[in-house]
């Protein structure tokens, strides 16, 4: 069994709109997902979160299953449009009231919340306005965030400003395969710049309210490595770094944005002050890791690198996997930041479950995926990187945006025909090595 130290975190993560639905209760606004998601085309079948587990009703029953599999946190996203159903404005008190009572359910019952700010689902009437491309979005965030903290922070010690800026601005902005869907890449540099003047400004109305706890954010690096030794390859790894992890990593700590990593004709609509604002010291980072790219030199293309397919083995995704990337990216960013200390926020496989005949799913190569990762990360912080917790990616099988319901990532099932939960092996496996933690 692999030993964490003793404060060592262990839970799972969930995000809002993946798990919720319930998407007309309590006076909920529509955000930018239900809308993509409505769209024909645009998910897997046209699949939405309107109902997805109904988490929103269910919250007691799933906060039971992980009473009994020991986790003691659990990372979760607040709906802005619960909160303001416009985005700004009006206050919806009945979605400060489910959230108090989800976190006080979580609390009474030994489980510390870590809250996510933003998890992609931008209120629709925000978006009508023009969305993070306009730096006005930046001003509604920054109340939809002090809400927040009036609303609950005597429940609430941990927050997370944005998860994965990367997915809402490059795949919502530039890829098109995330809402709002759009493809500009010119957008996708403002809308990350504006996440970052929201989070910067977010920090601070935290230092100045004087609210108790920590803050930071998540983000979902590319850990790259290079496909040879070769200089060529090397440098193309290096290149690949600054486009997929300095972008989002220097402007938080270094107050710049790379400059070989702002693509050819985008101009980021910085101005006087936005970098102090972008830099503001933060407590933590939120590392979300899932595989590592492979990359070569290639002079073809404008970036002078591609990734290249590795025969490594796969999830259901598709994605590699790959432990010792894990390893690789703690290591990187704790070697070239001044990171405080950081969290796994999310890390987790899609596998192919099946339902045995015993009513069971015995998905070992879960569990293998988990027990490796752990591993990786043990490892890390056994040469010093500052790991305080874990969060495995998902509590729960929920809708894993464009690709719909077709990709199970949790440790518990979702019968979506009946909404039954079972807990998967993997998650026994969970719940017993953090009992063999808690009782070193
Ligand atoms: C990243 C995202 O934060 C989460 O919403 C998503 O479901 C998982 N990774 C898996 O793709």
């Amino acid at each position: 069994m692999i030993t964490f130290p003793k404060e060592f975190r262990f839970g799972t993560a969930t995000a809002a709109y993946q798990i919720e639905g319930a998407i007309t209760q309590d006076g909920r606004g529509r955000n930018i997902w239900d809308d993509f998601s409505e769209t024909p085309g645009k998910t897997y079948e046209g699949q939405t979160g309107a109902i997805t587990n109904d988490h929103y009703n269910r919250y007691k029953e799933d906060i039971a299953i992980m009473k009994e599999l020991g986790l003691d946190s659990y990372r979760l996203s607040i709906a802005w449009s619960r909160i303001l159903p416009d985005g700004e404005g009006r206050v919806e008190q009945r979605g400060i009231d489910f959230y108090r009572r989800l976190f006080t359910e979580l609390i009474n019952n030994g489980i510390r919340p870590y809250v996510t700010l933003y998890h992609w689902d931008l209120p629709s009437a925000l978006q009508a306005k023009g969305g993070w491309n306009n730096r006005a979005t930046v001003d509604a965030y920054v109340q939809y965030a002090k809400t927040c903290f009036e609303s609950f922070s005597d429940l609430i010690d941990v927050w997370m400003t944005f998860n994965e800026p990367f997915c809402s601005s490059f795949l919502g902005h530039a890829h098109g395969v995330h809402a709002p869907g759009h493809t500009s890449i010119q957008e996708a540099y403002t809308v990350l710049h504006h996440h970052y003047v929201a989070h910067g400004l977010t920090v601070r109305a935290f230092r100045e309210g004087g609210y108790k706890g920590y803050i930071g954010i998540v983000l979902n690096n590319m850990t790259a490595g290079p496909a040879t030794d070769s200089p060529e390859d090397k440098e193309a790894c290096e290149i690949a770094r600054a486009y997929g992890a300095r972008l989002f990593l220097d402007p938080l700590y270094k107050g710049s944005y790379p400059e070989i990593a702002i693509a050819p004709g985008v101009t980021i609509p910085i101005q006087d002050g936005d970098l102090e604002i972008t830099s503001t010291p933060f407590d933590f980072l939120g590392v979300n890791y899932y595989w590592e790219d492979m990359v070569q030199a290639d002079a073809s293309t404008p970036t002078k690198y591609k990734v290249v397919q590795t025969n490594r083995d796969k999830t259901a995704m598709g994605w590699d996997i790959y432990p010792e990337g894990l390893y690789n990216q703690l290591t990187w960013i704790h070697q070239n930041y001044e990171v405080n200390y950081m969290y796994v926020t999310e890390n987790g496989a899609a596998f192919e479950d099946v339902v045995l005949h015993d009513g069971r799913i015995h998905d070992v190569y879960r569990t293998e995926y988990i027990r490796t990762h752990l591993e990786a990360i043990a490892k890390a912080i056994k040469e010093g990187v500052p790991v305080k917790g874990y969060f495995l990616w998902s509590f729960i099988d929920n809708f894993e945006w464009s690709y719909g319901y077709t990709k199970r990532f949790g440790i518990v099932r979702c019968d979506y025909d009946t909404q039954k939960r079972t807990i998967k092996d993997s998650g026994y496996w969970y719940r017993d090595l953090i009992a063999h933690n808690k009782s070193n």
